[in-house]
């Protein structure tokens, strides 16, 4: 994990980048000659760069910082002298803050952190495995240690986020997953249980134990929690991510060309959840939080459960599985159903759940419903912004829940095509009682190819977006 360290007086890096306001507030020794004249015109989109023969200087211009849209400029622009950097074999790089403004440091170390990932563990050679090593300090006045050091538990958290999803199936299967939960449970000071198969049995999780039935691999149920003392919330907040680990559609099979290649990242959701965990013990966030995470891989095998047949849930509610790949919400609903006995006060769930929320707004947004009051989804609508982790919400109206009706169970788990982002969200809101904010992932969790500061693959969407939400909440 690369990190951002507190630059000691004496570290003279290869690289400097000048983070700046005003010209003026640059030292005379951090400005070469000329370079004055030059950067009289500076855009904050356009940053200078400028090698003296020694030292690669970049100057970055972080004015009006408040506005959202220049902070993700910011981290695009971190990224790209990032990849600078590389291609030039720099191995260390000291940021000078000379702006003295809180979030554009923070969003200008966040593309240089985010933007320096990369998933070697499968890598066998030695320059590729680590290229990842990578120095990055900062000189700066306002920033204080607890800060920076807040700011890395939350990247450092990305990445852990990103290399779960990053992992195939061949090694991650759900009891693997479990272990990975378990590791960052002792690295943060959070506490995992982990439910076998013969538990999940004994407790009649019938979503998770039908989606699991033509597995070669048991499924695993795991409860996480952290619970500092002197929280400030009473009732719990609980987090539940979907832990497909692989979603072939089961026996309603997904064709092969690009519709199945990516089904590694279907446990995006439970990634997040740890990773958000991860986050908030490790920064000892005064908030009790529970995790939950229905873990199983979704294929067909003998035993796999077919289309028309009936399972009987968690809650106790029969339903028709008409389609074997609307797999998620099965899953889903028996961590839902179980939610209710931790009378939480507010219930946030992340899913890879439909290709219709990817339709309807690409990756450039999750999408986002629930029955929580508006003051949350405004709050994570901020939040969005803030951390261009956008979200955008979309409505739990009867109609889309009347497309679940069955003829022979209580209902079914397929809606129509058209808005299937809604009959999922309603399917899935049956199993709540409580105030339920459902974050639909499906086209933000995994990139097909890097973009800035997301290299392909796992992007960790989510982490920081609700980290910073739950910051509000004390
Ligand atoms: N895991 C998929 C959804 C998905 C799609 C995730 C694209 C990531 C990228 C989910 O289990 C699924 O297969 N959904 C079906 C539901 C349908 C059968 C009602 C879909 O969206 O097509
Ligand atoms: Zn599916
Ligand atoms: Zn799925």
């Amino acid at each position: 994990m690369i990190e951002v360290k507190q630059a000691s007086k004496k570290i003279i890096a290869e690289a400097n980048i000048i983070l700046f306001d005003k010209v003026t507030s640059i030292p005379a020794s951090m400005l070469g000659s000329n370079i004055k004249n030059k950067l009289k015109g500076i855009e904050l989109k356009k940053p200078l760069s400028y090698f003296d023969g020694t030292t690669l200087f970049f100057y970055q211009l972080c004015n009006d910082s408040k506005d959202w849209k220049n902070r993700e400029q910011l981290r695009k622009n971190a990224a790209l002298a990032v990849s600078t950097m590389k291609s030039q074999n720099l191995t260390q790089v000291k940021i000078c803050d000379y702006c003295g403004v809180s979030a554009a440091v923070k969003a200008y170390c966040e593309g240089i952190i985010l933007g320096s990932y990369s998933f070697t563990k499968y890598k066998t050679d030695k320059k590729v495995k680590n290229s990842n090593e990578f120095a990055v300090y900062l000189s700066s006045k306002k920033i204080k240690s607890a800060e920076l050091k807040e700011w890395n538990i939350l990247w450092e958290a990305v990445y852990k986020s990103r290399d779960l999803v990053n992992e195939p199936n061949s090694y991650l299967t759900a009891p693997k997953l479990s272990e990975e939960f378990v590791k960052m449970g002792k690295e943060a000071g959070f506490q995992v249980e982990v439910w076998n198969e013969t538990k999940i049995k004994a407790q009649k999780m019938g979503g998770i134990l039908g989606v699991n039935s033509g597995s070669m691999m048991p499924p695993t149920f795991n409860i996480m929690e952290y619970k500092p003392k002197g929280a400030k919330n009473k009732k719990p907040i609980v987090l539940v991510g979907k832990g497909v680990v692989y979603d072939t559609g089961g026996m309603s099979l997904k064709p092969t060309a690009n519709s199945m290649d990516y089904m590694k990242c279907d446990m995006a959701g439970s990634a997040v959840v740890a990773g958000i965990l991860y986050a908030a013990a490790k920064s000892k966030l005064p908030l009790h939080i529970i995790g939950l995470v229905p873990a199983t891989d979704n294929r067909p095998g003998e035993e796999a459960i077919v289309p028309g047949d009936i399972i009987t849930m968690y809650s106790g509610n029969t339903v028709e599985v008409k389609n074997t790949d609307a797999e998620g919400r099965l899953i889903l609903a028996d961590a839902l159903h179980y939610a209710k006995k931790l009378n939480p006060e507010l219930v946030i769930d992340f899913a890879t759940l439909t290709g219709a929320a990817v339709r309807a707004i690409g990756s450039y947004a999750s999408a986002i419903m629930g029955t929580a009051s508006d003051k949350v989804f405004n709050a994570v609508e901020n939040k969005g912004y803030e951390t261009f982790e956008r979200v955008i919400r979309f409505p739990l109206w009867d109609e889309y829940g009347d497309e679940l009706k069955s003829d022979i169970a209580d209902f079914s788990n397929l809606g129509k095509g058209e808005g299937g982002q809604m009959s999922a969200g309603k399917f899935l809101e049956k199993f709540t009682d409580y105030p339920w904010l459902h974050l639909d992932i499906a086209g933000t969790a995994f990139m097909h190819s890097s973009a800035d500061y997301r290299p392909a693959g796992g992007t960790g969407v989510g982490v920081r977006l609700i980290f910073e939400y739950l910051k509000t909440l004390i």
